[in-house]
């Protein structure tokens, strides 16, 4: 019996999501390992291989990514080094995945994507809140028909803002808090209404509240996709509270609400504290807090280095793709170009690729509503049952396009 494949990683970052990675890494498949990590400054790469058993460190990124002894990179690194570290990868011709945002811009993304497709290597977007287990189960509902037509998705990631100098910092960062959080929004939305369908134009707002910066500190976007349903998010470095990560799906037959931090169903008041961290971007450490009882999981990481690391052994492309990361650059492009412009904006896609494949195919159109024909060629709206026990349908006459309704039992 053939013994199941294993990854000697190099790790590029050993900031806060390199730590995450390397978690999830060692985690749930088990057999893959960081085998060199690099960060800056020396002291960080050092303390981070102590601290996870990883054999070589260096601060050096050509030399991490061109180690002889690793076959996957991956990168987790400020947004102005993505590019970069992409390139080397496909140089070495190695598989390479790429923390959100892919890009700074579309154009910075498309370089990046036309790279690893000229070298022919294994290539994953790492938009972990695609694989949060209860977002899994709602496109898996959505994609087997339980909502009838998606005709609304709303993503919202809100928190106080950024924890390292860099994000706040428009060049190195390219953009607020729409790119650092819209992206996984716009990525959400896309999931639920449809990979196979195509984003055509953004309306978005946003501004610079709180915060003494260059960029956004809020946004807020509408996405109108090609079938006429709508995405919707909502973004902001100014919340208070901690991290609030919601979503709420629309559709002919049904509705999804998912909350993914905070109010999960686990609070707790600790007068003393637990003595440290409690959740990523907690905004308190006594009195009500809001723990994660497993973080590398709930937000994704787990499941998405299982897809992405099976996807590559099994030769199929994983559930979030560079091609991905480029739409989502290409819809935020186009939010930027409507908050200055104040209309609505197309989003420019270089080509368009519905694709093939899991997580592709469009929203199921099964019709779920309950509008349908009635007696006489009418057609029925609505049907209610009232606080009087009798049911109302309201019907229209396609003849006069007049509107009315019958009560019965
Ligand atoms: N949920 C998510 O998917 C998620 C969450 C947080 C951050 N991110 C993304 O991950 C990336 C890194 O964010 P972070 O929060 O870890 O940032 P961070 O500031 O915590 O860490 C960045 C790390 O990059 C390394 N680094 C910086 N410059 C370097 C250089 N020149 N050479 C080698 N290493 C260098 C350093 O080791 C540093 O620790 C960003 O693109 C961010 O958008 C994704």
């Amino acid at each position: 019996m053939n013994s199941p494949k294993s990854h000697r990683i190099t790790l590029l970052g050993t900031g806060l999501i390199g730590r995450f990675y390397c978690q999830a890494l060692h985690s749930r498949r088990s057999r893959d390992r960081v085998h060199v990590v690099c960060g800056v400054p020396e002291e960080s790469a050092a303390d981070f291989s102590r601290a996870f058993g990883i054999p070589k460190w260096t601060t050096d990124m050509a030399e991490a990514v061109r180690d002889p002894e690793t076959d996957t990179v991956i990168v987790g690194l400020p947004n102005d080094l993505h590019a970069k570290a992409v390139q080397l990868a496909a140089e070495a011709g190695k598989a390479v995945l790429c923390t959100k945002p892919l890009g700074r811009s579309a154009g910075e993304a498309r370089s990046m994507l036309e790279a690893v497709e000229r070298a022919g290597v294994f290539a994953g977007y790492l938009e972990d809140l695609c694989y949060t287990p209860k977002t899994l189960k709602a496109a898996a509902s959505i994609r087997a028909g339980a909502l009838g037509r998606v005709l609304w998705a709303r993503s919202r990631e809100t928190h106080g803002g950024p924890h390292s100098a860099w994000f706040w910092d428009v060049k190195r960062a390219g953009g607020g808090a729409i790119v650092d959080l819209g992206c996984h929004c716009i990525e959400v939305i896309r999931t639920f209404i449809g990979k196979g369908v195509r984003p055509v134009e953004v309306m978005a707002v946003s501004d610079t509240l709180v915060h003494p910066i260059d960029a956004e500190d809020s946004g807020i976007g509408l996405i109108r996709f090609e079938n006429r349903a709508i995405g919707q998010f909502e973004v902001a470095w100014t919340f208070r509270g901690g991290l609030d990560i919601r979503d709420e799906v629309a559709g002919t037959g049904g509705t999804i609400w998912l909350n993914h931090f905070l109010r999960t169903g686990f609070e707790m008041f600790t007068a003393s504290g637990l003595g440290g961290y409690v959740a990523e971007k907690a905004d308190a450490e006594k009195g009500w807090i809001f723990p994660s009882g497993d973080e590398l999981t709930e937000l994704g990481y787990a499941d998405m280095f299982a897809d992405m690391l099976d996807a590559m052994e099994s030769g199929r492309p994983a559930v979030e793709t560079f091609y991905d990361g480029y739409v989502v650059n290409a819809v935020m492009d186009a939010c930027y170009r409507s908050a200055a412009s104040r209309r609505w904006e197309p989003v420019e896609l270089f080509e368009w690729r519905p694709g093939a494949g899991h997580g592709r195919e469009p929203a199921v159109v099964a019709d779920g509503a309950s509008a349908g024909s009635g007696e006489d060629g009418c057609v029925l709206i609505k049907t209610e049952r009232m606080p009087d026990g009798t049911v109302k349908r309201i019907l229209r006459d396609p003849a006069t396009g007049g509107i009315f309704q019958e009560i019965g039992k």
